[in-house]
């Protein structure tokens, strides 16, 4: 096997060895199907490609101290993709056999999981697409359901240190009754344009505001939005953003180290009273956001000033990775071993 420099790894692709597949065909789904091509055939006129009939989850599998693997809530993501699949007119794919295809890849290509001391993990990649035929603009009859897997370090390049986030009044990712709350790639595309233009101008990600009165904080980036202070963990409620796994698993963290949750509505004006910001999701893990500048209303909330994480988002991100690599009991059961 190639030599992987584990500890060096960046959020791309690698490619492993086996992919899982599963066609719907004929009103149902069929057996899982294992491949070794990282290609697929697919007709010029599917509604993946004209319609955007796709949705894609993301989890990750840890392998701990004792040289388990162990993967974090996959029962979330599977009904989250459910969710998906109710909003865009996709067929729902039942919750166990999503679970069943993750055991399988997972055990397909053991030999791509980082060893516990690199701090990597492998990312798991499911998706559900369209695959039949259409040019009116409907649902397809025809799916397919692939996982693929890919070993992952951090999701922004300096790993678990505070980082720079924009607000760009002149983009939306979202509508608020639109598919913001959905993992579909139509979301991704939208925000692409502000995404590159957040890159250029030397930020990570794009702190979007809502995209009716642009008042209130919504989604950040590939990620969700917490901030703290007072003891409070507050996050946004809105119907323009994901339902984010890590966020909820923080949100039980927190309330167990004593701190009160508050998910509402933050008008960005109370940016400038938290003590400590940052964005999380299965890629950014949780990532401490250093500033925020509003640019185009030339605003700025600072939030690190030595470029070191704040004490909360400190003790948040090392219980959550505890927990998902084995060191600490799994009191909630979020955690399988595969
Ligand atoms: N928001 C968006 C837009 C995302 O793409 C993700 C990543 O999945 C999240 C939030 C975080 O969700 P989760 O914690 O379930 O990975
Ligand atoms: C994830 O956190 O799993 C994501 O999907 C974020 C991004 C890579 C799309």
């Amino acid at each position: 096997m190639e030599n992987i420099n584990w500890s060096e790894l960046s959020f791309g692709y690698m490619k492993t060895d086996y992919n899982v597949r599963c066609y719907y065909r004929d009103g149902k789904w069929g057996e899982l199907e294992v491949s070794s091509s990282e290609l697929i055939n697919l007709h010029m006129a599917s509604t993946c490609l004209h319609y955007g009939q796709e949705s894609f989850e993301g989890l990750k599998v840890f392998k701990g101290k004792d040289g388990k693997a162990r993967v974090f809530r996959m029962d979330e993501n599977a009904k989250r993709m459910q969710s998906s699949c109710r909003g865009i007119m996709m067929p729902e794919l039942p919750v166990e056999k999503f679970e069943e295809a993750v055991r399988k890849v997972v055990k397909l290509n053991e030999r791509f999981i980082p060893p516990y001391e690199s701090g990597a993990s492998l990312y798991v990649r499911p998706l559900l697409i369209g695959l039949g035929a259409q040019v009116g603009v409907r649902p397809a009859t025809e799916y397919l359901f692939i996982v693929f897997v890919t070993p992952v370090g951090p999701y922004f390049k300096d790993g678990f240190k505070p980082t720079p986030v924009v607000i760009l009044r002149g983009y939306d990712r979202a509508a608020p009754l639109g598919t913001g709350t959905y993992k579909v790639g139509g979301n991704y595309a939208a925000s692409l344009a502000a995404g590159e233009k957040a890159h250029e101008l030397g930020y990570s990600a794009v702190l979007y505001l809502d995209a009716k009165e642009k008042k209130y904080v919504d989604e950040c980036g590939p990620a969700n939005f917490f901030g703290i202070k007072d003891n409070k963990y507050i996050t946004p409620q809105s119907t323009s953003i994901l339902p984010s796994i890590t966020n909820k698993s923080l949100m039980q963290l927190a309330e167990d180290m004593g701190m009160t949750v508050e998910r509402r509505q933050i008008p960005e004006d109370e940016l400038a009273t938290f003590e400590e910001a940052a964005e999380c999701g299965t890629a950014a893990v949780v990532t401490p956001i250093e500033r925020i500048d509003d640019i185009d209303e030339n605003k700025s909330y600072v939030f690190s000033k030595d470029g070191k994480p704040g004490p909360v988002c400190e003790k948040l991100y090392h219980q959550l990775r505890a927990i998902q690599y084995g060191d600490v009991p799994d009191q909630y059961g979020w955690v399988t071993i595969l």
